[in-house]
């Protein structure tokens, strides 16, 4: 086991169910489980009133066959958010009530079929803005259909269909002090209309040039807000690229090929060790997810652009790195 301070979990798609390697290392070391794509609505929302569980219930299936525990992600994402919940004309007197209505049928469902076996949803993804001035993410889809109201009507439809569910708002970069702004501000507007919110979700998508000092201070900004903090989608890629990268692909840094030097990895090591020790020394940290479980499978290969990665605790034969040793043993000299 990883930690005990707090269930640590992976993502997964229900396809590494079927390699033995894979379920050999979920049953060995993690305590909780995400549904990488499955309980996305670009899966479970196949139409209005159409819900596709059966991939995601596979994972539950597994998750209580070996006591892992499961949460949830996400009800609602501007990426793939499928185009019928969108449908009709804008201009429309009944336009804004119909999509809302869609919203909240599709959560009530989603989080009736899920209750009892979840413990957490991240009820919104990533919906504060990366730009300065802007505070709600204007493109999406959300956003264009009924302004940053979508917010609030999805935690309430969620809260109304799970009383006891930890209800989360999930975003990256908040380990930087611009966006963490933003994405508190948002918080902070939710809680003083009354609407139910438990914690924040930090994907924590970093680099091994990442400073865990920027992680301390976030999840100290959350708890002064009276809420908890889940760390959700955890992984420190070797690479760290500026912005162009991200936006069209340029100026990413060079690919490693297989022979990722070992003093990258040995930089990957010494912030996984700050970092679970910052997260260690946070009661409010109450569960800790990384983006796959070893680098056999990792987002990182695609994105932002295709390239060898290698950002998690186990490598690709899904045995433990320096990275690993460094979280579970302090007296452990990296190398
Ligand atoms: C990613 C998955 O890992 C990919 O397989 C999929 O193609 C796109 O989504 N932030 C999130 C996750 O909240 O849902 C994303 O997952 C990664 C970034």
């Amino acid at each position: 086991m990883l930690a005990a301070n707090f269930p640590v979990g992976g993502a997964i798609e229900p396809s590494q169910l079927g390699v033995a390697a894979d379920v050999a290392l979920l049953q060995k070391h993690f305590s909780s489980i995400t549904a990488e794509n499955v309980m996305k609505p670009v899966t479970i929302g196949t139409g209005p009133g159409i819900y596709n569980f059966a991939p995601a219930d596979q994972l539950i299936q597994f998750a209580q066959t070996n006591s892992i525990q499961v949460r949830g992600h996400t009800l609602l994402w501007h990426q793939t958010a499928p185009s019928w919940f969108f449908a009709g004309n804008p201009s429309d007197p009944g336009y804004r009530d119909l999509v809302r209505q869609r919203l909240e049928t599709y959560i009530t469902a989603v989080v009736t079929h899920f209750r009892g076996q979840v413990y957490a949803w991240d009820v919104v993804n990533e919906v504060a803005s990366d730009t300065a001035g802007q505070t709600y993410r204007e493109s999406s889809p959300w956003h264009a259909a009924l302004g940053p109201d979508y917010i609030e009507y999805a935690f309430r439809a969620a809260r109304a269909a799970d009383p006891t569910v930890l209800l989360f708002i999930n975003d990256y970069n908040t380990e930087h002090p611009d966006k963490r702004t933003r994405v508190l501000a948002i918080v902070q507007d939710l809680i003083s209309k009354g609407v139910p919110i438990d914690g924040v979700g930090h994907q924590l998508h970093i680099n091994v040039n990442t400073s865990a000092a920027g992680v301390d201070q976030a999840l100290t900004a959350v708890e002064s807000l009276g809420l908890i903090n889940h760390v959700t989608e955890l992984d420190v890629s070797l690479y760290s690229d500026p912005g162009s990268c991200y936006e069209n692909g340029t100026g990413c840094q060079a690919d490693y090929g297989a022979n990722v030097p070992q003093s990258v990895l040995s930089q990957q090591a010494t912030l996984y060790r700050q970092l679970f020790n910052v997260l260690r020394s946070h009661s409010s940290v109450r569960s800790v997810s990384t983006w796959g479980i070893s680098d056999n499978h990792t987002w990182l290969s695609t994105f932002p652009v295709n390239r060898i990665n290698r950002p998690l605790l186990f490598d690709s034969g899904r045995l433990p790195k320096w990275a690993f040793w460094a979280v579970v043993d302090a007296s452990i000299v990296i190398p």
